[in-house]
């Protein structure tokens, strides 16, 4: 049956989204996935966390096929130029049918008129297309980054900022999370087997394992029974080092979607976890992922600035901050990130990050624990944080992570490694 939808006009559409409106890819994607066909899902994606990945390129490449730039209402067209540009290099899509598809969002977008125009630019493209990728791999900087953060990237890792930015350029591994009350990672990996899902065990994370190829969650055994959950090594790391026991009280701060709530829970399934987050939108996520792992723990909305208005006089045994950030380490994932952050928000994130902390640190019992976590990779949200809350706190001790002069543990993104993260743990004595 012949599709209704222009795959193409809707890609071009996420990107005038998330380009000019500065909203997410991870919101705008979902909701217009649910227009497509389940195969025609994956090249939505594939389309436009590509052409985030790459967007200097093909911005560079258009200015030289068009002598004026679409504007204002005509802008998606300049997108859907770029959605085509994009197939063109970067994917098997043959390119008569990659055209004649991308021509045919005009009609989708309602500017019919506008057909001979993409046309003719993207026609343009195909004959040069050799010479104009080799100009442009002159006259772009190679790195794929806003300058601010390359900057900043490089200011931090003078040793290795490169393998850091090639990282990020590439697409990220899917990585799996073992649900230990059901089964062993060994035991999982035998069942991926007998589905001819190829992967790997981790040495670092007991319950982790890497698909060598990414595949959609309805292929993996028992996803809907619980038996496993989508998660990055790097950040099964956080609940491995806050050591829940059953019967203790945990805060999880920042829980929203509840990657990490549920871990807790699959390590400790007695202890008694708040679950927190400030998004009401993201909290009915942690639900859904409580539910579908048949887990339980209390959930409410509230603002970790203000924990008086929903932790009331209790105190807890360990608290876990997976505090809001920059999300510099996990760029491969969400690329999108290094077009709508700015340079002016670091700042503002740290304090919010240390307002937080200051809030939350009455609330933990004495001889507690608190593991601060972030998906950065920049020294002024992570180890300076950590370092000015010693400071601030005499009665915080840095437990097995790092050293005072430079707290916590940081990890960069890796090929077919982990993301990005920082833990850093903390006792109150
Ligand atoms: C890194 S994400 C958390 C990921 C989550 N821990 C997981 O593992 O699935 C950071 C979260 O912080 C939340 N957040 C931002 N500002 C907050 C605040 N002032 N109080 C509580 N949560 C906040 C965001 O809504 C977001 O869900």
């Amino acid at each position: 049956m012949k599709n209704t939808y222009n795959l193409r006009s809707i890609a071009a559409k996420a990107i005038t989204q998330v380009l000019e409106q500065g909203q997410s890819l991870s919101t705008v994607i979902p909701e217009l996935q649910q227009k497509v066909s389940d195969k025609d899902k994956a090249l939505l994606q594939e389309i436009c966390f590509g052409v985030m990945r790459v967007l200097p390129q093909l911005e560079w490449l258009i200015n030289q096929l068009m002598v004026k730039p679409l504007k204002g209402k005509q802008r998606i067209f300049h997108y859907l130029i770029m959605v085509g540009i994009y197939q063109l290099i970067y994917t098997r899509i043959p390119a008569h049918a990659a055209l004649a598809e991308t021509v045919n969002g005009a009609t989708d977008l309602k500017r019919p008129q506008l057909k001979g125009l993409i046309n003719g630019v993207l026609r343009q493209f195909q004959r040069q297309q050799q010479a104009l990728i080799e100009q442009a791999n002159k006259h772009i900087n190679q790195h794929l980054h806003p300058k601010w953060l390359l900057e900043r990237i490089q200011k931090a890792y003078p040793q290795n900022w490169q393998t850091i930015v090639d990282a990020n350029n590439q697409k990220p591994p899917m990585w799996l999370r073992v649900n230990q009350l059901h089964h062993a990672a060994k035991e999982y990996l035998a069942l991926l087997e007998e589905s001819n899902i190829e992967a790997e065990l981790d040495t670092n994370h007991s319950s982790a394992i890497r698909l060598l190829n990414p595949c959609p969650v309805s292929a993996l055994p028992g996803f809907n029974q619980g038996w496993v959950t989508i998660q990055d090594r790097s950040a099964q790391g956080c609940a491995e080092l806050l050591t829940p026991c059953d019967e203790e009280s945990i805060l999880d701060l920042c829980a929203a979607p509840g990657g990490k709530t549920t871990h807790i829970l699959e390590i400790a399934p007695k202890s008694k976890v708040l679950a927190v987050d400030i998004d009401a939108q993201r909290i009915k996520r942690v639900k859904e992922n409580l539910q579908r792992l048949n887990l339980h723990a209390v959930v409410k909305t509230g603002d970790g600035r203000l924990p008086h208005e929903w932790a009331a006089n209790e105190q807890f045994d360990r608290i876990l901050l997976d505090a809001p950030c920059s999300a510099t380490g996990v760029i491969r994932r969400h690329p999108d990130i290094k077009w709508l952050r700015r340079n002016e928000d670091i700042d503002q994130l740290v304090t919010l990050q240390s307002e937080i902390l200051d809030a939350i640190w009455p609330y933990l019992k004495r001889n507690g624990t608190l593991v601060y976590a972030t998906c950065s990779i920049l020294p002024q949200e992570n180890s300076e944080q950590i370092k000015a809350f010693l400071s601030r706190h005499p009665d915080a001790v840095l437990s097995e992570t790092g050293h005072s002069d430079s707290p916590g543990i940081q990890i960069i993104p890796e090929a077919i490694g982990g993301d990005g993260f920082f833990y850093a743990r903390l006792t109150k004595q």
